[in-house]
C-alpha cells in the first residue's frame, strides 16, 4: 500500500485516484476548486461517469480516499504524486502546460521525502524532462525526486472499467528506482505493463490516439466515396473487419470524432512535428477530413431543403458520444449554430447533455431561430419537419422507423450515426439520409443485413 496524491480531479485525475483507492492505496485527491472538493466529500461526482460515484462513496467510507484543496499537506509525505490536470489546446494547436507547471512548483516547494512524480496528463514529447528539471530548480528540501510518464487511455463513459481493466499500462521512466516503484503501485491491478523510456511513453499516447483518429477519418473518407459510387459503408466495414490486421473496432463512419482527446491530440502532434521541421501528412489528413465531416448533415440537409426558416427541427443527441455529458468538439456544436442562423426552430433532446448545451445556447429565441430543450424524444419529433441524429444514445436508438413516420409532420431524417437500415426506414415511409449509404428514397443497393424493400410506393418525401 502506498500513499498517493493526485493533482486535478477531472476525468483523468479523479478516475485514477478512485481506482488507486479501490485496489488498496491511500489516496488524497487535490483540486483548487473548493466547491468541487465539498461536492466530492459528500459523495457526489463532479463528472458524469458510470460507476464512479459508487466507488467514490465506498472508498471514502473505507477511509482510503480523501479530497482536499490543501496541496501542501497532500504532497508533503506522498510516495508518489500523479498529475492529472488539463493540457488544453492553444490557438496554434500546441498544448497549454501552465497547469502542469503550477503543480510542479507546488510539489517542489512542499515535498519532504523522496517522491516519484508521475505525469498522467497528455503532454508533448520531452515535457517530462522539463518538468523534472523545473522541480529540481525549485526544490526546497534535500530529497530525491524523479518524474515518470504514465499516459492514460481511458474513454469517457467507460472510464472506471477502462482503468481497472486496461489493456496495458504504459510506464516511461529514466531509472530502475522509478520503474520499480511504478510497477509496485500497479501490481494490485494485475495488468500487462509496458516499461519504456519517458519520451517513448509520451509518444505512445499521441501515436495511439492519432492512429484511432486516423482510422475514423479514413472510414469517413471512404464513406463519402461509397455514397458517390453506390456502395454501402457498413457492408464495406463489415467486410474489412474480418481481416485481423484491420480489426473490427473504430470502423464506424459518422459525423467525425469529437471529445477531449482526438481533436486536441491530433493537432498537438501535428504541431510537435512542425516544431521539429517535419510535416506529419497522415495526421494532417485526419484533421482535414474530420473538419469537413462535422457539418456533413447540415450540408446534406441544405441541399435537400430550400430553407430552415420557420421549420421545426428535431435534434436528437447533443454530446460528442453517449454515456457522457461532455460537449467538447461535439458535432452538435458545429451544426446547431448554422441551423439557428438559418432561422430553424430547434427542439433538442439529450438525456444528460442538454443542461450544458443550454449554458451555451439558452432556451428561447436565438438569432433568427430558436431553441427549446425537451425531456423526451417524442416531444422533439412531434410535428417536426426534419430531424437530425447527432448522438447514438440508447434512448435515441430505441426510436423506431414507425415512430418517425407517425410523429413527424414530414418524416425526413438525417442520421449522423447510421442507426437504421436504409430500406427499413424507406419501408416505414421515412426519407432517410445517413453516412456512406444511399438514401431511402433512392432505393438501389440493398444492405446485406437488411430485408429487401417490398413496396417502394410507400416511400415518402417531405411535403407529401
Ligand atoms: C478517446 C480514446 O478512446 C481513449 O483511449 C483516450 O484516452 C481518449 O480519447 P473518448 O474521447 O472518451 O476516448 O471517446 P471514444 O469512444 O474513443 O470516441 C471518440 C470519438 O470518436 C467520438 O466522437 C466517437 O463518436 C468517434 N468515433 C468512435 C467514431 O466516429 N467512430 C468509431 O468507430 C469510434
Amino acid at each position: 500500500m502506498y500513499k498517493i496524491a493526485v493533482a486535478g480531479t477531472g476525468y483523468v485525475g479523479l478516475v485514477a485516484g478512485v481506482c488507486f483507492a479501490e485496489v488498496g492505496h491511500q489516496v488524497t485527491c487535490v483540486d483548487i476548486d473548493e466547491k468541487k472538493v465539498d461536492l466530492m466529500k459528500s459523495g457526489v461526482s463532479p463528472i458524469y461517469e458510470a460507476g464512479l460515484e459508487e466507488l467514490m462513496q465506498m472508498n471514502y467510507a473505507a477511509g482510503r480516499i480523501e479530497y482536499t484543496t490543501d496541496y501542501k499537506q497532500a504532497y508533503r509525505d506522498a510516495d508518489a504524486i500523479f498529475i492529472g490536470v488539463g493540457t488544453p489546446e492553444q490557438p496554434d494547436g500546441s498544448a497549454n502546460l501552465s497547469y502542469i507547471a503550477t503543480v510542479a512548483r507546488q510539489i517542489a516547494e512542499n515535498i519532504e521525502k523522496d517522491c516519484l512524480v508521475v505525469v498522467k496528463s497528455t503532454v508533448p514529447v520531452g515535457t517530462n524532462d522539463k518538468v523534472e528539471q523545473f522541480i529540481q530548480d525549485f526544490l526546497v528540501n534535500d530529497v530525491k525526486v524523479e518524474v515518470a510518464s504514465n499516459p492514460e487511455f481511458l474513454a469517457q463513459g467507460s472510464a472506471v472499467h477502462d482503468t481497472l481493466y486496461a489493456e496495458r499500462i504504459i510506464i516511461g521512466t529514466e531509472s530502475k528506482w522509478a520503474e520499480g516503484l511504478l510497477k509496485k503501485i500497479y501490481e494490485p491491478f494485475h495488468l500487462p505493463i509496458v516499461a519504456v523510456n519517458r519520451r517513448s511513453a509520451e509518444m505512445i499516447k499521441y501515436a495511439s490516439n492519432d492512429f484511432l483518429a486516423l482510422k475514423i477519418s479514413y472510414m469517413n473518407d471512404i464513406a463519402n466515396l461509397c455514397e458517390l459510387v453506390g456502395a454501402d459503408i457498413q457492408d464495406v466495414a463489415r467486410g474489412m473487419s474480418f481481416d485481423e490486421r484491420i480489426g473490427s473496432k473504430f470502423l464506424n463512419a459518422g459525423i467525425g470524432y469529437g471529445g477531449s482527446c482526438f481533436p486536441k491530440d491530433t493537432k498537438a502532434l501535428e504541431y510537435i512535428a512542425k516544431q521539429n521541421g517535419y510535416e506529419l501528412k497522415t495526421v494532417k489528413a485526419a484533421i482535414d477530413v474530420n473538419k469537413d465531416q462535422k457539418t456533413l448533415l447540415y450540408k446534406k440537409a441544405s441541399k435537400r431543403l430550400i430553407t430552415f426558416n420557420g421549420l421545426k427541427v428535431a435534434v436528437l443527441g447533443l454530446t460528442f458520444k453517449p454515456g457522457t455529458d461532455d460537449l467538447r468538439e461535439a458535432p452538435s456544436l458545429d451544426n446547431v449554430p448554422l441551423l439557428l442562423e438559418q432561422g430553424a426552430d430547434i427542439y433538442a433532446y439529450d438525456p444528460v447533455g442538454a443542461e450544458n448545451f443550454a449554458k451555451l445556447y439558452p432556451q428561447g429565441k436565438n438569432g433568427k431561430g430558436s431553441i427549446t430543450y425537451v425531456g423526451n424524444v417524442e416531444e422533439a419529433l412531434e410535428e417536426a419537419n426534419v430531424c437530425f441524429v447527432f448522438t447514438e444514445w440508447g434512448e435515441i436508438k430505441a426510436v423506431t422507423p414507425a415512430d418517425y413516420k407517425k410523429l413527424m409532420r414530414t418524416p425526413l431524417v438525417f442520421d449522423g450515426r447510421n442507426l437504421y437500415g436504409v430500406y427499413v426506414m424507406g419501408e416505414a415511409g421515412v426519407e432517410y439520409h445517413s453516412v456512406g449509404r444511399q438514401t431511402s428514397a433512392a432505393g438501389r443497393s440493398r444492405n446485406q443485413s437488411e430485408e429487401p424493400v417490398k413496396d417502394e410506393t410507400k416511400l415518402q418525401s417531405i411535403g407529401s
